[in-house]
């Protein structure tokens, strides 16, 4: 195996690139006649199926001292017995100077999904794979210990094969390789459930492990080693950035995932279960860390310089998804009859309680939200707008009689949307079939939302929303 690179971190003249090995590799990174030598060391947090550590060295390169512009870059590998391997050439860049107008593509939830590889190749066909920064609002795949979601997974549909144009998947007789988007353009990742494992005893297999986490006994480590910056006090699990004209903080705002709650109330068969229902992971009510951070973030001259203030996190509590409910609460234990249930107070929800006040008061103009798999906005009474644009692999469906819990009314679709059997335009995308991406594009103000129906392998990528970022007057 050697993987494709990857790019992460820009700073004012520089960028981390990261590949990978399935042997002991000396790594180094080719400009022209530049050579910049790779940090490679084994990782110790991914494993096979059946809990035996995979055999993964990570090569990662410190690049520095780039002037503006794409630069062309190679990565090359090699073996203990003189083997060399060497990607093709791609082009990195540093950061986008402060206030210079970015594009950034919006995505999340790609899971090995069936439509995620035909999703990002219609990105590199509408806007190329030379952006700014992927803003990844969580989910990316499975389990993540398990190495084979990331690097070669069964359905051809691993994280960085979708994402690095490796990936081989059939549809409608297409088929589709994903985009070599991660060798130009540099990946600004949030945590969701499915970057979190469990528990590490008790269990023989890894997907066992994913699910069962505990309040005490859950880790990000695979994630933290595959993408270790950004990084903010407390590591890769929360950072900001400015990229341009904007200014990005990603946010570790998920909880464990209990799958047979699909309503307020856990089922009783969990009675003695010292679990504690959805337990809610990394803390970020108003008197933690992460929230004590994020309110200095949003405070800071960076913030405030910005022409423009985004936010990702994964869980999404606007929204008409299958996964905003229940509220983003603790859970509160309820026994009756010897039966344990949680209850999840709406008036207890972290993210409207404490985050949204935040929000509003640092003038946020956007929240990428993820895990219910549609696509859905909402623009709150402070002018924050909150999207879910995470119709990419699969749709768990919209429930619009449901509507949102925070009590927000849907944004209609501006340009084209989907209509249901009578003709209604519908205020989401909630489709199997259809595929949904979104781009940030600073220099116009707006986020376009493009659709792509997999079934017509020829027909077109309509844009079908434009989100204005701020509205004048
Ligand atoms: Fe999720």
């Amino acid at each position: 195996m050697h993987s494709e690179p990857y790019l992460l971190d820009p700073s004012d003249d520089g960028v981390q690139v990261l590949w990978h090995t399935a042997a002991p590799a000396r790594g180094a990174v080719r400009l022209g006649d530049r050579r910049v030598e790779a940090t490679s060391s084994a990782l110790v947090s991914l494993f096979d199926d059946e809990g035996i550590r995979a055999t993964v060295w990570r090569h990662w390169s410190d690049v520095r001292g780039l002037g503006a512009g794409r630069t062309p870059y190679r990565v090359e590998s090699v073996f203990a017995d003189g083997a060399v391997t060497e990607s093709k050439t791609y082009t990195l860049a540093p950061a986008v100077p402060r206030h210079r107008p970015v594009r950034l593509l919006l995505s999340s939830d790609h899971q090995m999904w069936r439509n995620t590889p035909a999703n990002l190749a219609k990105v590199a066909e509408t806007v190329g794979v030379e952006l700014d920064g992927v803003l990844f609002a969580g989910d990316m795949v499975g389990v993540p210990a398990r190495a084979a979601d990331w690097f070669e997974h069964p359905t051809g549909r691993g994280f960085f094969e979708s994402m690095t144009g490796r990936a081989d998947t059939e549809i409608g007789g297409r088929r589709y390789r994903g985009a070599p988007l991660l060798q130009h353009t540099p990946l600004f990742p949030a945590i969701g459930n499915h970057e979190v494992m469990g528990r590490r005893t008790r269990h023989r297999t890894l997907q066992a492990r994913f699910d069962d986490p505990a309040p005490d006994a859950w880790d990000t480590a695979a994630y933290e080693e595959l993408f270790p910056v950004p990084r903010g006090p407390a590591g890769p699990r929360w950072w900001s950035r400015t990229v341009g004209d904007v200014f990005v903080v990603a946010l570790f705002v998920t909880r464990a995932w209990r799958d047979e709650i699909n309503t307020y109330l856990e089922p009783p068969d969990r009675t003695g279960d010292p679990q504690g229902g959805q337990f809610l992971f990394e803390r970020v009510d108003a008197g933690s860390p992460q929230h004590a951070w994020l309110a200095g973030e949003l405070a800071s001259p960076a913030a405030r310089a910005a022409r423009f203030r985004v936010v990702l996190f994964h869980h999404g509590s606007h929204g008409l998804g299958a996964h905003c409910v229940p509220a983003y609460a603790d859970p509160v234990k309820l026994v009756s009859g010897g039966a344990v249930r949680y209850a999840y107070p709406i008036h207890d929800d972290v993210v409207f309680r404490d985050l949204a006040p935040l929000f509003a008061a640092a003038g946020v103009d956007l929240v990428l939200n993820g895990h219910s798999h549609l696509w859905n906005r909402f623009r709150d009474a402070a002018g924050v707008n909150w999207l879910e644009t995470s119709n990419v692999g699969n749709s768990y469906g919209a429930f619009p009689e449901r509507g949102d819990p925070g009590g927000l009314t849907p944004v209609l679709p501006t340009v084209a949307p989907l209509r249901d059997a009578a003709g209604t335009p519908l205020p989401f995308v909630a489709d199997d079939d259809v595929t949904v991406f979104s781009v940030l594009d600073s220099a116009d103000g707006v986020v376009r939302s493009y659709r792509f129906d997999t079934r017509e392998p020829d027909g077109p990528v309509v844009l079908f929303d434009e989100l204005p970022l701020k509205i004048s007057g």
